[in-house]
């Protein structure tokens, strides 16, 4: 129930998302108030919400788990790297994972908690859920940045962009131009009538996080529309296609390629073609992941 928590919290509750919700932080009278905040606010909202805190035994028989578990201040504000949070979280992440074992929860996890592909791989091996029931939220974030560059380039909703930012959600992740349309036409076409720079749209996109990071210590209301989403999308099971971290047995990690989500979580992986350059991009992103995982003490 940090700045990320409290905003998915938040969105939750003001969109009436679930009827029950329980939030939890190692900081119980916080989250204690938070519940009281939240239940204050019903009277005026149009969904109501239960909310109760800190109750680990009410998660047993939870749909969902959104894990957003992290720390303030843990990257440097000169050179910012989700890696720097890993030590912290992991450990944090582990002892939530334990918990969701011990109280029988089995439903499925929505990893926000950073660095996201391997924090997302640790709560699939101590839970035991079926890597389908567990995902991170990925590049869905960084492919929003993406949309979000281009239609400020074209003076255009970025609901109009489709397409993706694959691999880590990290310094790794590219984007995947042969996946990018406006309108339905392939940016590829566009970028000479356009006048697009597609480096730099793909390095805004890649460090959009750290622009608003530098700006406020931690970045919290983009995160919290990707997560909420993929909730939603897994609780109306509305085989939506996103970019989400899901397990690739081929790569040995979780990383983001476009899936499609439902309520028995990634129902299949999405047909999608990179090209050759892409394919290598993916693999040195997944090389990456791997081998940092391996860094992580059982
Ligand atoms: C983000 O990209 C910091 O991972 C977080 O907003």
């Amino acid at each position: 129930m940090g700045n990320v928590g409290g905003a998915v919290a938040h969105q939750i509750v003001a969109t009436g998302l679930a009827d029950d919700l329980v939030i939890i932080d190692e900081r119980t009278a916080k989250s204690n108030a938070d519940a009281l905040d939240f239940a204050d606010a019903m009277a005026n909202l149009t969904h109501h919400t239960n909310v109760v805190a800190n109750d680990y035994d009410a998660v047993a028989d939870a749909e969902i788990v959104i894990s957003a578990v992290g720390k303030i201040d843990l990257q440097s504000a000169t050179n910012p790297d989700r890696f720097a949070e890993l030590n912290y979280t992991s450990t944090q992440v582990k002892a939530v994972a334990h918990n969701l074992k011990r109280v029988g929860f089995y439903g499925k996890i929505i990893c926000i908690s950073n660095p996201c592909d391997i924090m997302t791989t640790i709560y699939q091996q101590i839970t035991g859920l079926p890597h389908n029931h567990v995902m991170g939220t990925g590049t869905m974030l960084d492919s929003a940045r993406m949309r979000r560059a281009v239609g400020h380039a074209l003076d255009l909703d970025p609901r109009s962009v489709t397409g993706y930012n694959l691999g880590e959600h990290g310094n790794s992740q590219f984007t995947a131009w042969s996946t990018v349309r406006v309108l339905g036409h392939p940016i590829t076409e566009l970028v000479d009538s356009k006048h697009l720079d597609l480096d730099a749209i793909d390095q805004d996109s890649r460090i959009g996080g750290f622009t608003v990071f530098k700006g406020k210590r931690y970045t919290n209301y983009a995160i919290a529309a990707a997560a909420t989403r993929l909730a939603r999308t897994i609780l109306e099971d509305a085989h939506t296609e996103l970019a989400v971290s899901n397990w690739h047995e081929d790569f040995g990690c979780y990383l983001s390629t476009p899936v499609i989500i439902g309520r028995d979580g990634i129902l299949a992986r999405a047909d999608f073609h990179l090209t050759e350059l892409e394919q290598e991009k993916l693999a040195r992103s997944a090389r990456f992941i791997h081998d940092h995982y391996a860094e992580v003490d059982p």
